[in-house]
């Protein structure tokens, strides 16, 4: 799948987040390397740290379905500045991917930027740490 159509899953999901508190709405796409997608969006909640990512929920989907491998990600969000994953979701995206994976972060007109997970993410800690 090339990286404008995983973008597009992305900010095609952003709008369905729910997200009341900041409205703030981001999408998530994660492409596996099966090749299959898999979306996921913010969901906050009123007690405030309950809430989750759009990355997690993409995770989560791609788990449930079998995935265990990321091949690269889309995260979409609105705004000036870029919406790279937060700090959690780069380990989170760690335990499913190669440093070298890409990364692409945008919105509804496109790939802005992409990165790798190791320039998001250097000298990680993961599952090969524990052997
Ligand atoms: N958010 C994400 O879903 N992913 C990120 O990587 C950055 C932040 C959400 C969490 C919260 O619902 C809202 O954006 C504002 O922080």
């Amino acid at each position: 799948m090339i990286d404008e159509k995983l973008m597009r899953l992305a900010a095609e999901a952003m709008p369905r987040a729910y997200a009341p508190y900041s409205n703030f709405q981001v999408g998530a796409a994660i492409l596996d390397d099966k090749g299959a997608t898999h979306t996921g969006v913010n969901v906050e909640n009123a007690a405030y740290p309950q809430g989750s990512c759009a990355e997690a929920g993409a995770i989560a989907a791609m788990v449930l379905d079998g995935g265990r491998k990321i091949e690269a990600i889309a995260v979409a969000g609105r705004g000036d500045v870029l919406c790279t994953p937060c700090g959690g979701c780069r380990q989170r995206i760690r335990e499913f991917a190669s440093p070298n994976i890409r990364i692409l972060v945008g919105d509804e007109n496109g790939i802005r930027q992409v990165f790798t997970l190791e320039d998001l993410l250097p000298a990680s800690f993961g599952p090969d740490n524990l052997g």
